[in-house]
């Protein structure tokens, strides 16, 4: 029978073969496990793709489209955090059964994850830079110019930069929801397909992949602190 317009534009039927035949899965829960991972991996494959489309935008000095650019990243990020909760129903025992298949493939091997953790650092803020040194202005005098009841100052700039801290919030939640899935399922402490404590993985907790713009609310606090006597009251 031909294909329609939409299976043949979409190649569905290429989709539909990249999962298991029903007969060959190890377990039943081996379906949910490929489809949540490869269609993880369809949205990070989306992101890389807008986050390069980021960086132009930057380079190109066009903030407010860069903002809008932001906003479907994160859109897409917060799929990613919510689609970990059908994993959540998967038995410890169904894992240990799949565990059986899996080789030593790991998560951290994603070359799309390794992407979207990568070009923050190394494309997005050195556009950032280049962007604020171009318009004369410093983090500090964005974030100093934001306050309620005043006129405010640099409104796009800020607006843009809150959203890269989205980003990286939203990055460090999806790790930690994930961290949470993997206690759910193997345990706190237990050995990893690659030989290391899962607690390892709590460790990548503490990177920022814009560590400025956390930088600079400390040290907007830290200045309000010693002005107001906070930190040493004597
Ligand atoms: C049954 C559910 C899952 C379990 C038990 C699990 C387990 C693990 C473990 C133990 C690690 C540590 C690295 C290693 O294997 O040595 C890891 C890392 C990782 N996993 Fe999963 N995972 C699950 C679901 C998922 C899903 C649905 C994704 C979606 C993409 C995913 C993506 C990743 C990524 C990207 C890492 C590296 C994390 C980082 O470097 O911060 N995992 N996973």
């Amino acid at each position: 029978m031909a294909l329609t317009d939409y299976e043949t534009y979409l190649k569905i039927d290429d989709l539909l073969s990249l999962q298991k035949d029903p007969k060959d899965l190890i377990t039943h829960d081996e379906m949910q496990f490929q489809i949540v991972h490869q269609v993880a991996e369809m949205w990070m494959k989306l992101i890389q793709f807008e986050l390069k489309a980021l960086v132009s935008l930057i380079d190109k000095n066009e903030i407010e489209k860069a903002t809008l650019r932001l906003g479907r990243i994160r859109r897409i990020q917060k799929l990613l955090i919510d689609q970990l909760d059908i994993l959540d129903t998967m038995s410890p025992k169904d894992y240990t059964c799949l565990r059986t298949v899996l080789g030593k493939g790991s998560g951290q091997e994603s070359p799309s994850f390794q992407a979207i953790i990568r070009i923050p650092g190394k494309y997005v803020w050195p556009a950032v830079e280049t962007l604020l040194d171009s318009r004369n202005v410093t983090l500090r005098e964005i974030y100093d110019g934001i306050e309620e009841g005043r006129e405010v100052k640099h409104f796009v700039l800020y607006h843009f930069l809150e959203a890269l801290v989205d980003y990286d919030q939203l990055l460090q939640t999806w790790r930690y929801r994930h961290l949470l899935l993997v206690y759910r399922i193997i345990g706190e402490g237990t050995l990893t397909l690659k030989g290391k404590p899962t607690d390892l993985l709590a460790k990548s907790m503490k990177v920022r992949f814009f560590p400025e713009l956390w930088n600079v609310r400390s040290e907007m606090f830290e200045d309000w602190s010693q002005k107001n006597s906070i930190l040493n009251p004597y």
